[in-house]
């Protein structure tokens, strides 16, 4: 623990240097801010496989029933004592409880932790979840200080799993948080079993691929937006995929968009001091046509000239998450030299009022020609996508298209914080996307498309018009707007995650703040569906 705490002052200290450095021309211009990219996170556990538990380490024991598994790091007294105390608990091994026991033999504690999923209705309905039995029992312990081993998973895949969701429960935030006496503890965590090198292997090649994504993205979402803002994304990313094989990235910056006619991204970004950009990534690891991802990278949405009540107006620093999800997605297929060929875009501005602000009532003309009325300047996002979306389409020809964006509060309030809204309008790329969520674990349900919604976003005097005055539903008039900007022969999806982008509570694998939500998901989605 002194360590932890002489490291964390060291790093507070270094950050406070550089913050009174003399500013760059650029930060004079936008304000100073602490630099984004020079502190990190405080340690995590680190996470290591064994065959065997280290003897003295914290034991936690992930368990599919009320029956304690086959496990070598107890003696026989330690198993009946430990017996003793799931009977008179009455633990059952669910998925979420977990029973603490301390005392028995000379471990510093012993957690079980339920992995067993006996409720059908639920969404993970096959199998142990050892995620989430890994990610809850991490959260439990977050400050005791010892090392802790895990055991319970039989095989490697499982293993690998519970390492999964051991890492993705266990991260925080915490990079700005200088009162070191609150620090969680950053021994390490042994995953024990008899597969171990097996687990380890899939864990080096894949699983932590995903799950180093997965904090890419939330560090991004969580990051504020005096730090965050469309060129410190961009260059937070691009720092990301250094040396990482097969992969191209172009950057438009705001005059290159204003030649190009993608007057849609520049509107929502001209009242902001902060230039608005465009990213793409390539990543090409298979052979044949791209699968384009396309996410929404509002880096603060104030809602400009129709401002928003200050009232959660902070929240709106992670209204970016879409454009994180798919370089967090991207990352990870890079990483783990996925098959797969993807082109991922993030359409980058900072949605602010101001003397140079666009107004309701402008009209804008897009990258493909088409014409857009403002009618509210808060509903930036699927302005910032109408460009980025025929922009990906014209030159990347993609054999499909999936978008995700923080689009709408209405989807919030249909489906609240499990489930992200899909929209698409052929069954055959909305039941792919329900798959890959089933399968990842991000849960979608499909909202409708129906054409009656999408007279809502028709205008009087240009082609479409960006927020409805009917009573159409909100989400779904979003996503015909963004439809409008795409060919019908195109197979696309849109996402609404303005519900689930954001924890309010811990869940297992997301503790309280930015979820991550949609790497998982596009990550499987990607492995699962390359051009034919
Ligand atoms: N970024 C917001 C949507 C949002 C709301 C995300 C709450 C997360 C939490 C978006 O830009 C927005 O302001 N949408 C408007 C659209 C309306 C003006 C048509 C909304 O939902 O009210
Ligand atoms: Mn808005
Ligand atoms: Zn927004």
């Amino acid at each position: 623990m002194p360590k932890l705490k002489i490291s964390r002052l060291a790093l507070f200290s270094a950050l406070s240097a550089l913050t009174f450095a003399a500013p760059t021309k650029a930060q004079s211009v936008i304000g100073s801010g602490v630099p984004a990219s020079t502190v990190s996170n405080s340690t995590e556990r680190p996470i290591a496989f064994a065959e065997q538990a280290p003897a003295t380490a914290g034991l936690v024991i992930l368990m599919q029933s009320a029956a304690l598994p086959d496990i070598l790091a107890l003696s026989p007294a330690e198993r009946s004592a430990v017996e003793a105390a799931i009977a008179s608990a009455n633990f059952k091994g669910k998925t979420g409880s977990n029973l603490e026991l301390r005392g028995i033999g000379s471990r510093p504690l012993i957690m079980l932790a339920g992995a067993s999923q006996p409720d059908k209705a639920g969404p993970d309905d096959e199998g142990p979840d050892w995620k989430s039995a890994a990610g809850s029992a991490v959260q439990k312990l977050m400050t005791q200080d010892t090392e802790l081993a895990l055991v319970g998973p039989p095989d490697a895949a499982g293993m690998a799993e519970a390492a999964l969701g051991l890492d993705l429960g266990q991260y925080r935030f915490d990079r700005y948080q200088t009162d070191v006496e609150t620090a969680p503890a950053s021994q390490k965590v042994t995953i024990s079993g008899p597969q171990a090198s097996a687990a380890q292997a899939l864990w080096n090649s894949r699983h932590k691929h995903l799950a180093d994504s997965v904090k890419l993205t939330r560090d991004l979402q969580s990051e504020p937006a005096n730090t965050l803002y469309p060129q410190s994304f961009v260059d937070r990313v691009s720092a990301a995929f250094k040396g990482v094989p097969n992969i191209r990235i172009e950057i438009l910056n705001e005059a290159e968009m204003r030649k190009m006619n993608m007057g849609a991204i520049v509107g929502v970004g001209q009242g902001s001091p902060r230039g608005s950009r465009m990213m793409v990534v390539r990543y090409t690891g298979g052979s044949g046509a791209p699968l384009a991802l396309a996410g929404k990278g509002i880096t603060f949405d104030t809602g400009g000239i129709s401002i928003k009540p200050n009232k959660g107006m902070w929240a709106m620093k992670a209204d970016m998450s879409g454009a994180a999800a798919v370089m967090g997605a991207t990352l990870s297929l890079a990483k783990s030299r996925a098959p797969v060929n993807i082109v991922a875009v993030a359409a980058l501005a900072e949605n602010m009022p101001g003397a140079n602000a666009q107004r309701p009532g402008d009209v804008v003309r897009t990258y493909g020609g088409k014409t857009i009325e403002i009618l509210s300047t808060d509903a930036e996002g699927r302005l910032v996508l109408a460009d980025a979306v025929q922009y990906v389409a014209d030159r990347y020809k993609p054999f499909a298209l999936v978008d995700i964006a923080t689009l709408t509060g209405s989807v919030g309030r249909a489906l609240g914080d499990q489930y992200g809204g899909l929209f698409a309008r052929e069954d055959e790329i909305a039941n792919r996307l329900l798959k890959a969520a089933e399968d990842s674990g991000e849960h979608l349900w499909r909202l409708p498309l129906h054409p009656a919604y999408a007279k809502a976003v028709r205008s009087d005097i240009a082609d479409v018009k960006n927020s409805g005055v009917t009573d159409a539903p909100g989400a779904s008039a979003g996503a015909h707007f963004i439809g409008y900007f795409i060919d019908e022969s195109m197979p696309w999806a849109h996402l609404d995650i303005a519900g689930v982008d954001w924890n309010n509570s811990a869940k297992p694998l997301t503790p309280k703040g930015a979820s991550g939500f949609g790497v998982r998901l596009l990550d499987r989605l990607a492995r699962d569906w390359t051009a034919e």
